[in-house]
């Protein structure tokens, strides 16, 4: 593990994103909780402008966990019919700005059109290189470890696995650990994202409700992660030493 990477006025290489706070933002508006999400969407390509300004390598947003399905039927059909139109709105212009776009969770459940897309998408812009976008959707951090472990099982190659091999099997397979992570909408909690993933990554909570996060919130968070120190187990001096 890179012990100062950091800790040394730098941005985070890795930003993730708990984009939460879309339906009090709409209760607190008294308009349907969809606008919310639609409000969100907006937010969330605000986000994306900013990493590719501020040159940060890869973004991974929580976009639907696969608790959500719980939600009223209605809710969850709206959102799939937002998915889509987002698809269709943003692909072209991510694409032209070098975006390249992985989804992780479980989207063989998703309803063909939403589906295609998804696959389309992916394929489209896997060879761009700016940005590394990844949106996770029916995603989950315990099932991708348990997909994982049963995956392992399956190939009944290994007898021992070390943190190295496992990697490969989880859906951030090959890339950095997240370095930064932030959850807006005022809940403190990581409701199952990256669950493996975020064992060293710093967590910034905002009160504000996503479809309201700008720039100043995204600067607040990153002014934020310069002040950390990241030890990884050490102790401070040795991480000072190292500078
Ligand atoms: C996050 O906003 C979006 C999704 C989970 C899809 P919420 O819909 O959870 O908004 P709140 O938490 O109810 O305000
Ligand atoms: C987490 O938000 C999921 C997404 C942002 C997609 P939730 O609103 O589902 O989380 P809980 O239920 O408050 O923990
Ligand atoms: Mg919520």
């Amino acid at each position: 593990m890179n012990a100062d990477k950091g800790s040394d006025n730098h941005l985070p290489h890795h930003l993730s994103i708990i984009m939460d706070g879309n339906g009090r933002w709409a209760k607190q508006k008294k308009i349907p909780r969809v606008m919310g999400h639609k409000n969100g969407i907006d937010a969330t390509s605000n986000a994306i402008e900013f990493c590719l300004k501020e040159n940060i390598a890869v973004l991974s947003i929580y976009a639907f966990s696969s608790e959500n399905w719980q939600r009223p039927k209605n809710e969850v059909r709206l959102l799939m019919g937002l998915f889509l139109d987002a698809i269709d709105k943003h692909a072209k212009q991510l694409h032209i700005n070098n975006v390249k776009i992985i989804f992780i969770g479980d989207i063989s459940v998703f309803q063909d059109p939403l589906k295609e897309k998804i696959k389309k998408l992916t394929k489209l812009t896997k060879n761009n290189d700016k940005l590394i976008l990844n949106i996770a959707m029916n995603y989950g951090g315990q099932q991708e470890i348990i997909i994982a472990v049963n995956k392992i099982l399956q190939e009944n190659k290994h007898k021992k696995i070390t943190i190295e091999q496992f990697d490969k099997y989880l859906d951030l397979d090959q890339i950095a650990k997240p370095d930064l992570l932030i959850r807006s909408g005022g809940e403190r909690r990581l409701s199952n994202f990256l669950l493996y993933h975020l064992a060293y990554t710093e967590i910034y909570f905002s009160d504000i409700l996503w479809p309201d996060v700008d720039d100043k919130v995204l600067y607040d968070a990153c002014d934020f992660y310069k002040t950390r120190q990241r030890r990884y187990g050490k102790i401070a001096q040795q991480i000072t030493a190292n500078n």
